[in-house]
Parts: C-alpha cells; sequence; structure tokens
C-alpha cells in the first residue's frame, strides 16, 4: 500500500510539517456520531468519526482487551497516522478512549502490537504495576521525501495506568533502518516462555524478519523468512507468530503475513488479504513445514486486511483471538461513507486443524456475541424446493444465522439472499457443481465508487467432506461474514444497500435441500 502512500504523503508534507511539533492535535470535535448514519454497522467496531485502517497493539490487561488502531482523525481518508484507542470487556461492546499516541518528529505512527511487560524487563514500571508497552513503526516524511530509504523504524511507548496514557521512550528508535529497507514496519511482539526472552517480528518487503531482546530495548536480529514461501505479491505487511495447538495436541507455529500494493491482484478475489504459513519456531528461526509453494488464506472474501492476534490472552482462557480491519486497499478509500470510513471485523478465535492436505486455521467468531443476540427463530428440519422467506422473522440488516443444510442430487447452487425495496441484492452460498463459497455483490447497492469493488463474483474452496453444510452467517447494516463448516471457510464481504436490507430468503437451484437452523436479530452495541 505504501506506493499509494508516497503520492499521498507528499500532498500532505506542508500539513504534516506542522502536526509532526510535540503539539498534540485536537481530538477531533466530529464525536457522539449518532451510529445511525447511512451503512453504520451496528454491532461492529467503527470509529466514531474520520479514518481508521489497521488495528493495532491488542492487549488484555486486567478485564480490558485494548483495541487500538491506525487512525486519521483530520480526514476520511488516510493521512498521518495516530494510534486510536478503544477498550472493552467482552470483545464486543466498546468504549471509545482518546488518542493513544501522536505522531512526533521521529514520524508517524504507524501499525504494531503491545504487551504486558509483567516481569518489568523495561523498568518503565515496577513488578507491582507492570507497564503496557506498544511497539510500533515509526514513518518519517522528511525522509521518505528526501528520496531517503531508512525512514521507517521501530520505536516503543509505556503506560503505567491501563493504557490510559502513554510515554514515548526517550531513546527511540530502539531499531533503526540500518539496512535502508523501504518497507520495514509493523513489529509483533511476543514473549516465549520457551526461551524467556521476547521475540519481535516485522515486515521487510518482500520477508519478514525476527529478533530477540531481553528488554524490549535492545534488540538482536536472528533471521529472515519468507523468500520463495507463499504469495511473493510484496510489500509484506503485518506479521504474527505465535504457538497453537492441534486438536490432536500437536503444537505448531503459525505466522500471519498480510500482503499489500498490487492493486487488483494479490488475494484470491483481488487486492489486499492475508496468507498464513505454518510450521516450527525454535526461537529464532521459523521454518514452514507446509508446501513452499502454496498459499493458505485466512479468509476468502476482500474485505479482512492486516489483522493480527491479541496479546496476553489468561492461559484459563486459552483462545487465540483475532480481529480484521473490514477492507481492502483496492477501494478502501472511496467506499461510500460520509463521517467515518471503515469498520474492523467480528473478532473471532483461531485454532489449528490438521487434515489430510496439512493444517488449516479455521476462524469462528466469539462466542461473547451470543450477548446481543434478541429474537430468536428455529427453523425445524424442513424441505425447501426454491426459497424460504424469513423477512417476518428477522431483520437481515443486523442478523445472524446458523444453518445446516443437506443438498439433493440435482441442487446446483443454495444460499441466502438478502434485497431491499430498491431491487439490490446480496447472495451467500454454496455452488454445489464447483464444491465452492461465493459471496455476490456485484447487485448488492453501490459499486461504482471503484472499479475494482465489485468486477466479479468471489469464490472460496470447501475444506470438509462432510454431508451436511454448515453456515454461520453474520450480516450487519454494511457487511457479511460467512464461517462455513466450523470456520474451515471464512468470506468477509462489505457492501452498500442504498437502503438497508429487508428482506431475506434462503433460496435452492436445480433441486431441493433440507434444512434446520436458528436464526437471531442482533442489537446495536452503540445504543
Ligand atoms: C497496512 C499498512 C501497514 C502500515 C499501516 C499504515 O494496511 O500499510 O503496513 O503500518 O498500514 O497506516
Amino acid at each position: 500500500m505504501i506506493k499509494d502512500f508516497t503520492i499521498l504523503l507528499f500532498g500532505l508534507t506542508l500539513f504534516i510539517g506542522c502536526r509532526q511539533s510535540t503539539e498534540p492535535a485536537q481530538q477531533n470535535e466530529a464525536v457522539n456520531q449518532s451510529y445511525n448514519e447511512p451503512h453504520r454497522p451496528q454491532f461492529h467496531f467503527s470509529p466514531e468519526a474520520k479514518w481508521m485502517n489497521d488495528p493495532n497493539g491488542m492487549v488484555y490487561y486486567e478485564g480490558e482487551y485494548h483495541l487500538f488502531y491506525q487512525y486519521y482523525p483530520d480526514s476520511t481518508v488516510w493521512g498521518p497516522m495516530h494510534w486510536g484507542h478503544a477498550v472493552s470487556t467482552d470483545l464486543v461492546h466498546w468504549e471509545h478512549l482518546p488518542i493513544a499516541l501522536y505522531p512526533d518528529n521521529l514520524g508517524l505512527i504507524f501499525s504494531g502490537s503491545a504487551v504486558v511487560d509483567w516481569n518489568n524487563t523495561t523498568n518503565f514500571g515496577s513488578t507491582d504495576n507492570p507497564p503496557l508497552v506498544a511497539m510500533y513503526t515509526y514513518h518519517n516524511m522528511e525522509g521518505e521525501k528526501m528520496g531517503k530509504h531508512d525512514f521507517q523504524t521501530q520505536g516503543i511507548a509505556y503506560s503505567l495506568d491501563k493504557g490510559r496514557t502513554w510515554e514515548k521512550y526517550d531513546d527511540n528508535p530502539v531499531i533503526p533502518n540500518t539496512e535502508n529497507i523501504h518497507d520495514f514496519r509493523d513489529p509483533k511482539v511476543f514473549w516465549n516462555d520457551a526461551t524467556k526472552n521476547w521475540v519481535m517480528i516485522l515486515a521487510a518487503n518482500d520477508r519478514v524478519k525476527i529478533y530477540n531482546s531481553k528488554d524490549l530495548l535492545t534488540w538482536e536480529h536472528t533471521s529472515d523468512f519468507g523468500l520463495g514461501h507463499g504469495s511473493q505479491a510484496r510489500p509484506w505487511e503485518c506479521p504474527d507468530l505465535f504457538k497453537m495447538t492441534t486438536q490432536d495436541g500437536e503444537e505448531k507455529w503459525v505466522m500471519l503475513v498480510s500482503i499489500g500494493n498490487r492493486i487488483g491482484i494479490n488475494a484470491p478475489n483481488g487486492g489486499t488479504g492475508t496468507q498464513y504459513f505454518v510450521g516450527e519456531f525454535d526461537g529464532k528461526t521459523f521454518t514452514n513445514t507446509q508446501s513452499k509453494v502454496k498459499t493458505s488464506w485466512i479468509d476468502y472474501g476482500r474485505d479482512n486486511y492486516a489483522g493480527v492476534t491479541w496479546s496476553d490472552i489468561p492461559q484459563d482462557d486459552g483462545r487465540r483471538l483475532f480481529i480484521g480491519w473490514m477492507s481492502n486497499w483496492d477501494y478502501a478509500q472511496v467506499v461510500p461513507t460520509k463521517t467515518w470510513r471503515s469498520a474492523m471485523t467480528l473478532p473471532r478465535s483461531l485454532t489449528l486443524h490438521r487434515n489430510a492436505d496439512g493444517y488449516l486455521l479455521h476462524s469462528t467468531p466469539v462466542t461473547e456475541l451470543s450477548g446481543i443476540r434478541n429474537n430468536t427463530y428455529e427453523i425445524k428440519q424442513t424441505t425447501i424446493e426454491t426459497n424460504l422467506d424469513l423477512s417476518e422473522k428477522i431483520n437481515p440488516a443486523q442478523a445472524e444465522l446458523i444453518l445446516e443444510i443437506k443438498p439433493n442430487e440435482a441442487t446446483t447452487n443454495f444460499g441466502i439472499e438478502l434485497s431491499n425495496t430498491n431491487g439490490e441484492v446480496y447472495r451467500v452460498g454454496y455452488d454445489v457443481m464447483n464444491n465452492q463459497y461465493y459471496s455476490d455483490r456485484t447487485r448488492a447497492g453501490k459499486v461504482d465508487f471503484s472499479e475494482f469493488f465489485a468486477k466479479k463474483i468471489h469464490t472460496a474452496v470447501r475444506n470438509s467432506n462432510n454431508k451436511t453444510i454448515r453456515l454461520h452467517l453474520f450480516f450487519d447494516t454494511a457487511s457479511a461474514e460467512l464461517f462455513a463448516d466450523n470456520g474451515a471457510t471464512v468470506m468477509t464481504d462489505i457492501y452498500f444497500p442504498d437502503t438497508d436490507f429487508s428482506q431475506i430468503k434462503v433460496f435452492t437451484e436445480g433441486g431441493a435441500i433440507e434444512l434446520n437452523g436458528s436464526c437471531y436479530d442482533l442489537t446495536s452495541i452503540w445504543k
């Protein structure tokens, strides 16, 4: 994506000159939005106003899930990056907090992570009051403008008051860019219990770099990974690395890498997306134990980018919790919302499964979401010849459906169709002949704000042989999330109907289906 930054940032240089003073910018005035604006998600996180991209610094501490995010408080398009901030006690309801990190004379604050320094290895706090430590990328505009290649460096900041206020470290940057790597960013830190030190992974153009540290301040580069592995589209961005245990008790390491930049062609259905690798990690080096040429994607929809996982989830919870940015750099800056731009995906729990082809990462929506179910409609086992209209039962603008479907021999295609009084239609379903899921937003409302938005129907391979097809779906005003076969295939797509979808039906073509399931209206998290 940085290709576009260069042009955009050049235009912003004058402005940034002022912004880089140490004077904090004012939190934007246009707060306290009603969350009733056209296309405003009702149960997804979105900023009150202005521009948001990647989730950053997700960490759990003292009962709060922190969510920081790339934020530009002065416009609804990308600009000088800050870290916006919100907290939640249940991953569903979010409280907005003031901006956590402002640009300073070292640069803008790009993506990064946060950890609890339990043993006070940094000496910023004490073991009684361990510091929250954020590690992020400085993007230095002046350097970039001068044609240098060392303008991205890594800095840290800490908080001693549960993330409410942050101090930048005096000796930033903690990792300068000595090799002049143009794309050198998005550090993700974790404590490695096996080696009793910190590990950090960051993206460096066409690979990731792994570092070790005893104190988060002094870092040693230990290895690189990536050349010739998976999707070689670049730049690689926003990596993550964590240990997972499969259902059979096998331990593996999973690496996430988002890939950006080349408009239209990278991820399976176009634009930016997130791939993953499964392998071993000895504390210094990651080894991919899957096929080198295989590319595995965390989500086949077009709107799940730059996602990483939460740090410091308590052991007795044990989940690997993930959230992504629900957009795509192909069109993120021109989507038709007025006062804000972008939302996050629903938080998801990741699990690793072994199958005949290797390892598969499943994503399932966090169970806390059941707390916003309102009205329930149970569908008893029923045969559908063509359609089952559910419009009287649930509101497709904010709904959750869990459906179990068995096609008969003649069935060619089935799914869920949302529509509105303008005749706009969104479909998500399963194409029996091609054994693939699909999401079709080509007729779902506004599409012509970008030639890259709705060029084709999005498809995703099915990763299960089960005769019953299980669809777990969330529709929220401007998005659909499909978790098929217990999260083995995921598709996240946004859409912009001129008026909210008000009709919903299950449809089948070619032959009948057997269906049972549960449908729920979901309540707004903002009211
Ligand atoms: C990913 C990304 C990151 C970068 C941030 C800047 O979307 O390009 O690599 O740190 O956005 O906002």
